[in-house]
């Protein structure tokens, strides 16, 4: 009699104990993913998940992942959470198969307040098409001088050998601004001009490429197609690493700016393991003080054999 129960209770310790570690090792609910895209902090697809920064950002729709900034809808083609950046794509960007004019491009800005969080890469390159003589890109510069230039190796000159231009056809290229004739194209970093809005920069059309390898790339047709975005979380790493650390998903308050740790049953604001700011009990204590109890019952069954 004594040993059945003894059995039984051996049986439930070890299944309380089996139960009380699988409490820690949890899923995180702010992981997920659409088509092969991996959608981890600080971005997320649901609201509260992920960094304040971040929030109304991605949508998934029929596994495509699409960026949504004031400036327009991108579908991601990749997240390289390594590198920290996010590679984008627009159906009105020009390639090197493809001219298009029109102004309808997104072209790429963001809102002022998301605008510390997202930045295209130092080695992306804009190429403005068609943009008017009275363009704010040709305006400023002492002697005429024109802003265009070479980004990492890509430029104008280069882009007008793909097999579009020979559709399209082009002016040539000076590096002044003469006779009131502005260039076909001009070539330009993110950095030189904050926002890239076609209709406010008189273009007609755009197109974008980066260059992956620090090696010199054969030619237009094998750069990248696609605008390059670094993503910073402006030097706030630590306290999601804390959270995570401690077993949480990192995710931010209904006024949508304040960070908060999700517990598996209260939310914190800093992590898991603080209690200042638990706003009910943990199963997992629970979990182990039954454990715990039925331990003790065990041993006194041992030690009292009758
Ligand atoms: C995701 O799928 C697309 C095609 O559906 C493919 O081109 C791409 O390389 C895949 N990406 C990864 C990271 O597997
Ligand atoms: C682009 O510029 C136009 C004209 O200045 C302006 O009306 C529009 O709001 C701008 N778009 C964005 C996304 O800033
Ligand atoms: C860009 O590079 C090309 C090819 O190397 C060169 O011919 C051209 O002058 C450069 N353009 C500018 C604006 O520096
Ligand atoms: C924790 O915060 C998330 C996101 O704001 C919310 O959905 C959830 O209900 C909160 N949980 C608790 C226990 O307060």
């Amino acid at each position: 009699m004594a040993s059945l129960f003894l059995i039984t209770l051996t049986y439930f310790s070890t299944l309380m104990l089996h139960l009380a570690s699988a409490n820690v090792v949890h899923v995180n609910p702010c992981r997920s993913y659409c088509g092969n895209i991996t959608i981890d902090y600080p971005f997320s697809l649901q609201y509260g998940c992920g960094h304040p920064g971040f929030r109304d950002l991605l949508f998934c729709m029929n596994d495509v992942l699409m960026f949504h900034i004031s400036s327009g809808s991108y579908r991601v083609l990749e997240i390289d959470y390594a590198y920290k950046s996010l590679t984008l794509h627009e159906p009105h960007l020009s390639t090197c198969d493809t001219i298009i004019l029109g102004c309808k491009g997104n072209g790429f800005s963001v809102e002022p307040w998301r605008s510390p969080y997202f930045n295209p890469t130092a080695d992306n390159v804009f190429m403005l098409i068609g943009c008017s003589a009275q363009s704010p890109l040709f305006q400023g510069f002492p002697e005429k001088h024109l802003p265009c230039r070479n980004v990492s190796g890509m430029g104008c000159e280069e882009y007008f050998g793909c097999p579009a231009w020979s559709v399209v056809g082009h002016r040539q290229v000076g590096s002044k601004l003469g006779s009131g004739q502005p260039p076909e194209c001009c070539a330009v970093a993110f950095e030189a001009i904050k926002a890239i809005n076609l209709s406010k920069l008189e273009c007609e059309g755009y197109s974008s490429a980066y260059s992956l390898a620090p090696l010199r790339i054969a030619g237009p047709s094998e750069w990248s197609y696609g605008i390059r975005v670094r993503y910073s979380v402006q030097g706030n790493e630590e306290f999601c690493r804390a959270c995570e650390a401690t077993g949480g998903a990192c995710g931010y308050g209904s006024d949508g700016v304040r960070q908060l740790c999700m517990c598996e049953n209260f939310n914190s604001t800093s992590n898991c393991d603080s209690v200042s700011s638990a706003t009910s009990s943990r199963t997992w204590y629970r979990g182990s003080t039954l454990a715990g109890y039925l331990l003790g019952m065990l041993a006194w069954v041992a030690s009292n054999p009758s």
